[in-house]
């Protein structure tokens, strides 16, 4: 392992109660070897198998067992780990961790700072294979994977029970190439220039009247902060209808598609990624009244007309740029989308069902179908639109790097952002169907 990845990174290294727990110390040690921080969380099973003491001397720092052995009067501890990660690694886990995980249990050190933590966290299970292959703990690793929790899955062979089967825990090995995996994805936009839309646009009739849509920009948010994690340099033009507005990212906010189509092309040229997740409207009124309408009879007729449509435009001006778009559907979801991407020359369109469960404007998570030239590319399951970001962000990645010609330099101590991991090689993420 190269020590450079890995150097000056806080690790919280979770180790909860399976025999497995003696292979945390080879990967404790790793970890450490290779330049990083690692503090150690280990649950009141996990020392009936390994002694505390181990761990200390390997991560030269206190290891911690209880929520409430305070040592610190200046810091909560759990929220203080939990803050200070840059990665949270649970190996073994335990068919018990995974379940509190998944369903927001804090009953003890780690489960608590897991549950506070905005690190990315990966998990290594190990137990019994029935245990392993039984339905709820393979639904609670299902709904983990769906929120970003990645996983180092388990090998085959013997296992400490007896049995021969899945479930023993990954070598330290294996796991260490997963972290180490971990960060480098962090670094595949560096030096990338992404642009993002987001949000519903608002096509106005008076000074106090307009035209939108249910567009809340979860999606176009999520894309720029899974940009800005993998290191890129994000511009995200939002309408109001997004709230927070994501840190480490310029953001200019506009109203209607006009000023979206401005916004956007003066800063076209300069853009290597295009994400064009916003509900641009289609029409707009043909009078914008300067004064409020007054009522005036038992019927008013609006007249609308056709706004520019700012993909297909970006489609014309292309050069170089990536350009992604998005298409909500209720039916024939390949046929439009397919569509879509000739008329207006895409690389990708991201398109999504809006009638089915888990995909649509405004939950917090989404469903989604990629298609490029050769049809469709990519088929996620349910995943929280974060999730989605990520990946789309991590694909957008592999297929710049594949195109023939120069990477563009990573600028030397590329950030790091808080959240997002793309995935490592060798990590499954749940169910999916990547082409
Ligand atoms: N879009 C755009 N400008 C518009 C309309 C749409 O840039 N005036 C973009 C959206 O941001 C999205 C993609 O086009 O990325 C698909 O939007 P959609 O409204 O579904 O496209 P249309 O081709 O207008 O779809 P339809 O023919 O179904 O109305």
């Amino acid at each position: 392992m190269t020590a450079s990845v890995l150097k000056g990174k806080t690790i919280v290294l979770g180790i909860t109660g399976g025999i497995a727990a003696y292979k945390a110390a080879a990967l404790c040690s790793r970890l450490v070897q290779a330049g990083a921080d690692v503090h150690v969380i280990m649950t009141e099973s996990a020392v009936k198998f390994i002694a505390p003491l181990t761990l200390q001397t390997l991560s030269r720092h206190h290891v911690h067992t209880d929520t409430f052995d305070e040592r610190d009067p200046s810091a909560v501890s759990h929220i203080d780990l939990a803050d200070r990660a840059d990665l949270v690694v649970i190996a073994p886990a335990t068919a018990n961790i995974l379940a509190k995980m998944a369903h927001g249990l804090a009953d003890d050190m780690l489960s608590t700072t897991v549950l506070a933590t905005t690190a990315p966290v990966l998990v290594a299970p190990a137990m019994n294979v029935h245990m392993y292959a039984h339905p709820a703990v393979a639904d609670n690793i299902r709904l983990l994977g769906q929120r970003g929790v990645r996983f180092v899955e388990p090998g085959t062979g013997q296992l400490a029970c007896g049995y021969v089967g899945k479930g023993r825990l990954a070598e330290p090995d294996e796991i260490a190439r997963a972290v180490e995996a971990c960060f480098e994805e962090r670094g595949s936009l560096a030096g990338r220039r992404v642009l993002v839309t987001a949000g519903g646009t608002i096509e106005r009739i008076d000074p106090v009247r307009y035209i939108t849509n249910d567009s809340s920009g979860k999606m176009g948010i999520a894309v720029a902060e899974a940009a800005r994690d993998l290191g890129a340099d994000v511009t995200l033009v939002a309408t109001r209808s997004v709230g927070a507005l994501p840190e480490g990212v310029r953001t200019v906010t506009v109203e209607s598609a006009a000023d979206m189509l401005e916004a956007v092309m003066d800063r076209f040229d300069e853009s290597d990624i295009v994400v064009k997740a916003a509900a641009v409207a289609d029409y707009r009124p043909v009078v914008k009244h300067d004064a409020k309408l007054k009522k005036t009879g038992g019927r008013l007729v609006i007249e609308l007309e056709k706004t520019a449509d700012i993909l297909e435009e970006a489609g014309r001006r292309k050069t170089g740029q990536f350009l992604v778009g998005f298409a909500a559907e209720t039916n024939d979801i390949a046929l439009y989308a397919m569509d879509k991407l000739r008329r207006k020359n895409c690389d990708l369109i991201v398109a999504n069902d809006v009638t089915a469960e888990g995909a649509g404007f405004n939950g917090d998570t989404n469903a989604v179908q990629l298609f490029d030239e050769g049809g469709l590319a990519a088929e996620w399951p349910v995943l929280t639109k974060r999730e989605v970001g990520l990946r789309l962000m991590r694909l957008v990645a592999e297929r710049l790097d594949a195109r023939p010609g120069k990477r563009p330099d990573a600028p030397s101590g590329a950030r790091d952002g808080a959240g997002g991991l793309a995935g490592p090689k060798g990590t499954v993420y749940g169910e999916e169907a990547d082409s």
